[in-house]
């Protein structure tokens, strides 16, 4: 069995060294132009060469992340199957990330921070857990493992995906006719959508208006679903308080964006949910054996939907 490995922005040893020892015998090697033809791939952002040479021979291929946005814009034979990550392992960090945000929020730590910063010992009104609710945008894998870890912190949490879906403890909200509702009854917006035609740009200027005042924005999607220059609008009218953004539309964030100065964005460099070699490589190495049995394989790619 050959595999290509064509990764962009990924260190491929831990990867090359993880697929030898679970997949004793096989070739694997990285991808460079005019190589023979693989069986699989593991691709991260791959040029449209590499489309071009090897997907008409391959019998699958694995995003190695849980957004496929980057393979969007390139020619893909719709016979190929594609397959992405399907949690391993990041649900559980989007979860910690998500509600550190939330709870540094909602608990005011930003100003205790400043305070003992400057040596003041002063201490803020209590919240009143029932003024954040929170709505979380996409429900798949890890939106479901975020909204079930808010829940936890007794918040109350609605829920928005294209089809409705139904989950203990959260209020669903399903497709473009019930995303006001679900704007207007969250105050902490929280982002995890795939990012397609129908989702660019979904977080702009009317919708953040529909947000309970003093709201808050956590994106952790992709940066191409929020209008910056809206959400910075919002912060400077004070209808936003705040956001925590971990994806912008061009990364790294570049050195001129406003982002960088206003003092109520925090900002981190899209390492909300890294993708961990061992586990992905394990669930990739499991679905290549299931598919030589001949078995059904969960987290295909419908590309035409965008996820
Ligand atoms: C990371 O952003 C991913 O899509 O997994």
């Amino acid at each position: 069995m050959k595999i290509a490995f064509c990764c962009e922005d990924t260190r491929p040893e831990p990867w090359l060294k993880g697929l030898n020892e679970a997949l004793p015998g096989a070739e694997i090697a990285i991808w460079e132009p005019g190589v023979a033809q693989a069986d699989y791939a593991l691709v991260w952002a791959p040029p449209q060469q590499f489309i071009d040479e090897q997907a008409t021979g391959l019998k699958a291929m694995f995003n190695i992340g849980a957004g496929v946005d980057a393979l969007l814009p390139l020619t893909i034979p719709a016979e190929l199957p594609v397959y992405r990550l399907e949690d391993a392992g990041m649900a559980v960090q989007m979860a910690e990330y998500v509600a550190q945000a939330v709870i540094r929020f909602f608990r005011g730590l930003d100003q205790y921070e400043a305070d003992m910063a400057e040596g003041v010992w002063q201490h803020q009104r209590n919240p009143k857990r029932a003024d954040y609710p929170v709505g979380v945008m996409g429900l798949g894998k890890m939106g479901e493992r975020v909204a079930k870890a808010l829940t936890v912190f007794d918040f109350k949490v609605n829920g928005w995906s294209r089809s409705l879906r139904d989950m203990d403890g959260v209020q669903c909200f399903g497709g473009m006719a019930q995303l006001d509702d679900f704007l207007r009854q969250s105050r902490i917006l929280v982002n995890l959508l795939p990012l397609h035609a129908e989702t660019e740009n979904i977080i702009n200027a009317r919708t953040l208006a529909l947000l309970q005042p003093g709201a808050y924005v956590i994106n952790v999607g992709r940066g191409g679903h929020l209008v910056d220059t809206d959400l910075i609008a919002q912060i400077d009218s004070g209808h936003v308080s705040g956001a925590m953004l971990d994806v912008f539309r061009e990364e790294p964030l570049p050195e001129s964006h406003p982002f960088w100065k206003q003092p109520k964005i925090i900002l981190t460099p899209h390492t909300s949910a890294r993708t961990l070699a061992a586990d992905s490589i394990a669930q990739i190495v499991g679905k290549v054996a299931a598919m030589s049995r001949g078995e059904s394989v969960s987290g295909r790619v419908d590309l035409r939907k965008g996820y």
